[in-house]
C-alpha cells in the first residue's frame, strides 16, 4: 500500500490516479476527512494527518511499501523558515519510526542553490531526509505550468500576461501537475538503493512570449507578455499581502539569473508528456466554470 499526502491537490491527485490506475492499493493522507470522500469512493483507505504533526504522520505512514511526501507551499515564510522546519521534523520523525519500504519526495528544480530563496525550503528537506534508513527519492520538477492560473484573467480580458520571469524570451524548464503526478507514482512503484535525484520538465522549455503565444492559441485572441519591473515587486507582494516579499523575489531572481537551475546533466532530466495549451485549455475551462 502507497501512503500519499496532499491527495486533495494538483500532483499528489495525479499520484492517487495513476496508481490507482496500475491496480496499487492507497492510502490517502488528508487533513480533513471530509475531503477524501471522493478518494473513498475509488477504494482508497483514508487517514488524517497534517503535514506538520509528528504522531498523525506516522500513523499515517505506518504499513506502507511508499510513501509519497508532499511538503505544503509557503509563499511567506518567517525569517528562517521555522513552519517549514516544524514540517520537516515530522516528516523526519515519522519516516524514522514508521520505516515505510521507500519515499518519493516532491522536492524542487533549483533545490541545489545555495542562495537563500523560497525554495530554501526544499533545500531544507532535502538535507533533512538525505541519511533515512530506507531509500529515498528527491523528485525536481521545473516550473509548473499550472502556475499560469494567474494569467488567464489578464490574458483573457486585456490580453496582457504580466510577467515576473524575464527576459521575455528566456526560455525556462515547465512541466504539467499531471507529468509531476505520473512520474512520482512511476518513481514509487520502482526499486532503488540510497538516495537519488529525479529532475523533471515538459516536452519542450517555455518563454513568456511562448506562454503568450499558447494563450492566445486557445483564447482565439491576440495576447502579449509584459515585463513586471523588478523595482515594484516589492511594493507589489506587500500589497497583496505578503509580510516579507524577499524570498519570492529571490526565487524569481534565480529563475531570471540562472541560480536556480536544473543540476545534472541534460540527458537525464526526465521530460513529460502533457503540452502547454492543454493545461491553458484546462484552466480557461476551469476559470470559466468559477465564473458561472
Ligand atoms: N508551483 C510550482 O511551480 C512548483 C514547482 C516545483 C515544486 N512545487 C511544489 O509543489 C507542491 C505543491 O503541489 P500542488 O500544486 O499539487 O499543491 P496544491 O494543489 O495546492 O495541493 C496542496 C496539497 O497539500 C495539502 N496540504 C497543505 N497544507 C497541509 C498541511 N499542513 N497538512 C496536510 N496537508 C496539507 C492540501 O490539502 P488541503 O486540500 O487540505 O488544503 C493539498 O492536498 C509544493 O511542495 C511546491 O513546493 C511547485
Amino acid at each position: 500500500m502507497y501512503a500519499i499526502t496532499g491527495i486533495t491537490g494538483k500532483v499528489g491527485g495525479a499520484v492517487a490516479r495513476t496508481l490507482l490506475a496500475a491496480g496499487q492499493p492507497v492510502r490517502a493522507v488528508v487533513r480533513d476527512a471530509a475531503r477524501a470522500r471522493s478518494w473513498a469512493e475509488h477504494g482508497c483507505e483514508v487517514v488524517t494527518a497534517d503535514m506538520d504533526d509528528e504522531t498523525s504522520l506516522t500513523a499515517a505512514f505506518e504499513g506502507a511499501q511508499g510513501v509519497f511526501i508532499l511538503p505544503p507551499s509557503d509563499f511567506d515564510p518567517s525569517p528562517g523558515f521555522p513552519e517549514a522546519r516544524a514540517v520537516i521534523d515530522a516528516v523526519r520523525g515519522a519516516l524514522q519510526s514508521a520505516t515505510p519500504g521507500k519515499v518519493v519526495c516532491l522536492s524542487t528544480i533549483g533545490a541545489q542553490a545555495t542562495e537563500i530563496n523560497l525554495l530554501t525550503q526544499r533545500t531544507l528537506m532535502e538535507q533533512a531526509l538525505q541519511d533515512l534508513p530506507m531509500p529515498v527519492t528527491f523528485l525536481r520538477p521545473g516550473w509548473f505550468m499550472e502556475n499560469a492560473a494567474w494569467d488567464v484573467a489578464p490574458a483573457r480580458d486585456a490580453g496582457v500576461i504580466p510577467s515576473f520571469l524575464q527576459p521575455l524570451d528566456k526560455a525556462v524548464p515547465m512541466v504539467a501537475t499531471a507529468d509531476v503526478g505520473r512520474v512520482a507514482a512511476q518513481l514509487l512503484q520502482q526499486t532503488w538503493r540510497g538516495v537519488r535525484v529525479v529532475e523533471l520538465e515538459g516536452p519542450q522549455r517555455v518563454s513568456p512570449n511562448d506562454l503568450a503565444e499558447a494563450f492566445a492559441q486557445v483564447l482565439g485572441r491576440p495576447v502579449r507578455a509584459e515585463v513586471v519591473l523588478r523595482e515594484t515587486w516589492g511594493e507589489l507582494f506587500r500589497s497583496q499581502g505578503t509580510t516579507d516579499p524577499l524570498p519570492r523575489m529571490r526565487m524569481l531572481d534565480g529563475f531570471n539569473e540562472g541560480f536556480i537551475a536544473f543540476e545534472g546533466d541534460e540527458a537525464d532530466i526526465v521530460k513529460g508528456e502533457v503540452e502547454l495549451e492543454t493545461v491553458l485549455r484546462g484552466l480557461v475551462l476551469q476559470s470559466s466554470r468559477q465564473a458561472d
